[in-house]
Parts: structure tokens; sequence; C-alpha cells
């Protein structure tokens, strides 16, 4: 056991207690943030003539040799210190003697903590956005390359009406085009720095907040010292935000899932993201896709459990806060595995468009089309709707499709029918006619591809504060 604050107490720490109590076991991820925050510290300190520059610069050398040290393995953050907080000073106050004794003048563990924490969300914010980025990069090759890929549409998962491949994967495009514009603005809010916030009311020392949050890359300090210590409110942005993602990576996988199956037959999953069954030969499972959609509950269990921990806690730090690092990490670092696993997955998934085509003639997916040829004709939309209707009916009973019925048979149901009704409702024309903005047809489809495509080009800019 070592400790910071062993002054006041008397006993021994129950042995139980204080490893229930010590967080290093998962807060030694945070060490070179805590070393980044304490270099700051240390650099305004000495500014402010707080610590001499001789002081300042013998604890930035012993700081830079300690992350070195860990950096390179000579120094393994081992589990006998609290925190890595602990850990730093302690390994600190050995190398440079009562000097690193002055490392911690004007600060608590409770700003230093939610300084690393932010520190680490940060960079967690940024690689979030640059994996979606990635992401969407794959999705809009897949657009271009699939304008006149014909696909059934499916409302209730019954067969709707014609569309594209590329219609149907710019959907997702516009799902993590939003997930992105989450991070930014999550980020844009989060970048203010707690540190000189103290225990809970700033310190009688003359800090120049302004300049430690300048040197960490912030957009400047806090504002209120009690709410810097206790606010996680970043932390649950993030934390919904990643559920977003999950969210959309898991319905997306749902569908990859069913296309993948011996129903649909619309995809392969490359080998390279498909398992075998130990027993059964023929299979090739889609476990990647099922696991991104099943590790979406434990992101969900993070933010659930973290909204939970802050909603009874008073004013100001609380050790309750502790909880925030372990459900956070875990969530971070399955999120940024789904998506890079994903995004390959989606990149070397090949397309049965035979398939895909043959989906999209059969189930009557143009029978809105011939009810809109009617319309042309002069019959009001809802008559039209009844005569097709009719001739669905008619379809079902001799097992065939609207586009294969005879003239004949079609005018005994309506006499508008002639014989330009099979052009009318062919797959080409019902998707090609479709050039609302945001439909399907390969005009209204190529202008948005080219909005998409400009958007990756200059969507770099969107978190362009100085960052460490
Ligand atoms: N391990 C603690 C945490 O994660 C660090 C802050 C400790 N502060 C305190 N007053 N006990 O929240």
């Amino acid at each position: 056991m070592a400790q910071l604050w062993g002054g006041r107490f008397v006993g021994e720490t129950d042995k139980t207690a204080y490893e229930f109590n010590a967080s290093i076991r998962f807060d030694k991820r945070l060490f070179k943030e805590d070393i980044e925050g304490s270099i700051a510290h240390v650099t305004m300190l000495a500014k402010q003539g707080i610590l001499t520059e001789e002081e300042r610069d013998s604890i930035l050398q012993g700081l830079a040799e300690i992350r070195d040290d860990v950096l390179t393995g000579r120094l393994v953050i081992d589990d006998v210190c609290e925190d890595i907080h602990s850990f730093v000073e302690a390994r600190l106050i050995e190398r440079t003697k009562d000097v690193g004794k002055k490392l911690h003048t004007g600060r608590s563990r409770n700003d230093q903590v939610a300084l690393d924490m932010r520190l680490y969300t940060r960079k967690q914010v940024r690689e979030t956005d640059t994996l979606l980025k990635e992401l969407l990069t794959v999705i809009l090759t897949v657009m271009e390359e699939n304008l006149d890929t014909y696909m059934p549409g499916f409302t209730h998962l019954q067969k709707a009406q014609p569309t594209t491949l590329a219609h149907h994967y710019g959907a997702y495009f516009e799902m993590f085009r939003r997930d992105r514009e989450r991070m930014a603005d999550i980020y844009r809010r989060m970048n203010y720095c707690p540190l000189g916030a103290g225990a809970l009311a700033g310190t009688t020392y003359d800090l120049d907040r302004e300049y430690t949050a300048f040197l960490l890359g912030f957009t400047g300090p806090t504002r209120n010292s009690m709410d810097s210590v206790s606010d996680r409110d970043y932390l649950i942005e993030f934390l919904a935000a990643l559920s977003t993602v999950m969210m959309h990576l898991s319905r997306f996988s749902e569908e990859i899932i069913n296309w993948n199956s011996n129903e649909y037959q619309f995809v392969e999953i490359d080998d390279a993201y498909s398992t075998g069954s130990s027993i059964m030969p023929q299979k090739k499972n889609p476990d990647i896709a099922e696991l991104v959609r099943g590790k979406t509950g434990r992101v969900y269990g993070a933010l659930v459990s973290l909204l939970t921990v802050m909603k009874g806690i008073p004013l100001a730090y609380n050790k309750d806060m502790q909880e925030d690092k372990e459900l956070a990490f875990d969530a971070m670092d399955t999120v940024r595995n789904c998506l890079t696993l994903f995004t390959g997955m989606l990149r070397t998934m090949r397309f049965k468009k035979e398939h895909m085509a043959a989906s999209a003639m059969n189930g009557f997916t143009n029978a809105t089309d011939a009810a809109d040829y009617l319309v042309g004709k002069g019959v009001p939309f809802r008559d039209a709707h009844g005569i097709v209707g009719r001739l669905v009916l008619y379809c079902v009973e001799k097992n065939t499709s609207i586009e294969k019925l005879s003239l004949e048979e079609l005018q005994n149901i309506s006499d508008y029918f002639g014989a330009d009704i099979y052009e009318a409702v062919s797959l080409k024309t019902c998707v090609e006619k479709r050039l609302t903005l945001g439909a399907p047809g390969i005009a209204a489809m190529k202008a948005m591809i080219e909005q998409c495509r400009a958007y990756l080009m200059e969507s770099d800019y969107l978190m362009e504060a100085k960052h460490s």
C-alpha cells in the first residue's frame, strides 16, 4: 500500500478496503495525460514565480524521464500505488528528492483527474471521428460504383419499391455523417480546462489558468471550480454519441446478416471476416457483423450506468465518480474495434448483383409505378390504386407478375392499359423516374454523391482546435 495522505491517519487501511478503493489497475492508461497535465502545471507555476526556474527544470526533466522509462518498458506501472497520480508523483519524488514534492502545489487530485480524463476523452473523440470518416469513405465508394445496382427497398421487411444499392448505402452515409457532427459538437463543448479548480474552491496561489489551458490546447479554462471537478457531462454526451454509432452499426450489421443468408444471397462476406462451423462443413458465418450487433448492449450499458452514477451525488467531487473510467474505457475500446472491423468487412464484401436485381423484380415492387402509369392516363390515383390491387390479386392467383401479363389480360382489368405499360413498369424505369431530391434515380443520386464527396473533402476542419 502506498498512499499520499498518510499524515492524518493513525491506523492502517484495511487491505481489502484499500484494494476496493484503488484505481491504478485501470487508470494507468491515463499515464501520458497525467504527465502532460503536470508538465503544463509546473510550467505555469514557474511563470507565476511560484516555483523557481531550476525547480521547474528538474521537475520537467524528472517527468520526461518517467515518461520515457514507462514507454520503453524500463519502468513498470505496478499496482502498489493507489492511482496513477500517486504513482507518477512517487516516482518523481524518488528521482528529484524534495523538489518533486512541489509538483502538487496549487493542485488537487480532483482537478488533476478531471483534466486527465478530459485529455484522454478528447483524443478518443478525435479518433472516433477519424474512424467514422474512413467508414464514410468506403460507403461512398460503394455508392459511386453501384448507381444502377438494383435491389428491393423494404418496409416492414416486405418488398416495397425498387431502389439501388447506392441509395441504400446513401442512407447509412447520412447516419454516420450525423455521428461525426456529434463528435465535433461534443469536442467544441468539452474543450475547456478544469486544471486550477483545486479540490473544489480554487486555490490561494496566483495561478494563471488561461495559460495552462492554452498550453494544453484548450479553448480556455472552465468557469466554475466546483463544476470543474464535478462535471462528467462530456463523458455522458460522448457515451450517448457512441451508443448512437453502435445503434447504426448494429442496424447495418443486421441487414448484412440477412443479405448474407441463403434466403437473400445479396452479398458474400469475404473469408477474412467470416468464420466456419466446427460441425457443419458448409457454413460460412457472419460472426463479425453479429458481434458488432451484440456488443451494442455494453455501450448502451456504459451510458445508462454513468447516468445512474451521476444522478444522486452532491457537489463537488465524490468517489463514485471514479466509476466513470472502466465504463468509459470499455465503451471507447468497443466502439474503436467495432468501427475498424466493420469498415474492413464492408470494404471487402462482394455484391451478387443478379440476385439483388431478381429479387427487386418479384414481389410486385413495380405496383406503385403501374398505378402512377394509370394516373398518367387520367385515372384518379385512388381508382388507380384499386385497379392495380385487382391486378396484383389476379397475378397472385396465376403465380405471375405484372410485366409478364399479356396486354389483353391487362386490358381485361382496365382499358387504360396500353402497349407502353411494359416500359413503364420495368425495373430500370421504376428507379430512373424517381428523381426527387434524395431519391434513387441516377441523376438525383449523382448530385447527392457529389455533395457527399465535397463534404468528405472539407469536413476535417470541424475539430481544428490545437490538440495534443
Ligand atoms: N482515482 C480517483 C478518480 O478516479 C482520483 C481522484 C481522487 N480524489 C480524491 N479526492 N480521492 O476519481
